[in-house]
């Protein structure tokens, strides 16, 4: 298997706190990937590492290598890094604009030409099934959307710029079971293009949807292994804690 991210003895301390400890895993490409774990165990500040958004925060002191397709993140400028790795966050983060506007925000900004962002926004909407939904409202404000359409606005907005993966952290967690499910289908129909990496609290989600699934504990990676694996039948005894509901 094609692994696009590779994790190499990854260390992470926001002071004297250990946030994350020799974290080594490998994503591979074309694949969902859930990270589950209790909370404060270092889900999203690992999912921060993933794209370097973690250098925002100068308290984070990051030590270890993460490569993308073979290359360390840190020989990529932060532009080039956000156009290739997108993030969806637990809250819309849409902005008070046109819902138009906002999936043009990225494409102005990497100076795509007008014409051809008019494409690009009716060919996004169309794979994320958001077409029929929104075409007829594109000069609202997206802060008028339901909390699932905002988050696969969200969603949209990142694919708006063709990344290669896509990070997203609790996605669902607002949101109801239709919307959730949405949500899943739409992520499931991605997989094929994008590499997917989501942390989610949702077990359930992470069954459903993933193929691989990292668990985590208290800032380490306890086990790594193919979804059904992990669920029916883990190697570690904490992992099988976990997922039975032992442990939370
Ligand atoms: N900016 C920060 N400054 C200092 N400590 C932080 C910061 N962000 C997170 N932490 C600490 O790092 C640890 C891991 O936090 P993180 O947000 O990664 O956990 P998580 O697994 O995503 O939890 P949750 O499931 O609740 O979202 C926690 O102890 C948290 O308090
Ligand atoms: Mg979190």
């Amino acid at each position: 298997m094609n692994s696009i991210l590779k994790i190499n003895n990854l260390n992470l301390s926001y002071g004297q706190q250990t946030v994350l400890k020799n974290i080594n895993l490998n994503i591979n490409k074309g694949e969902i990937t859930s990270i589950i774990g209790p909370s404060g165990c270092g889900k999203s500040t690992l999912l921060k590492c993933l794209n370097n958004i973690i250098l925002e925060n100068p308290e984070a002191v990051v030590q270890g290598s993460i490569t993308f397709n073979d290359k360390e993140l840190s020989s990529f400028n932060l532009e080039d890094l956000r156009k290739s790795i997108g993030m969806v966050f637990q809250q819309s983060t849409l902005f008070p604009l046109s819902i138009y506007k906002n999936l043009e925000y990225a494409l102005k900004y990497y100076g795509v030409k007008a014409v051809e962002r008019k494409d690009i926004i009716e060919n996004t909407l169309k794979i994320t099934g958001l077409y029929d939904e929104l075409n007829s409202l594109l000069k609202k404000s997206a802060l008028k959307l339901s909390g699932g359409q905002a988050q696969r606005l969200c969603i949209a907005r990142a694919l708006t710029i063709n990344p290669e993966i896509l990070l997203l952290d609790e996605p669902c967690s607002s949101l109801d079971i239709i919307n959730t499910k949405k949500i899943e289908d739409l992520l499931l129909s991605l997989k094929d293009k994008y590499t997917i990496i989501i942390v989610t609290h949702n077990l359930s989600q992470a069954k459903r949807i993933s193929d691989k699934t990292v668990f985590m504990y208290d800032g380490e990676v306890i086990e790594e292994n193919s979804t059904f694996k992990l669920f029916n039948n883990p190697e570690h005894s904490l992992t099988s804690d976990y997922v039975s509901g032992n442990i939370g």
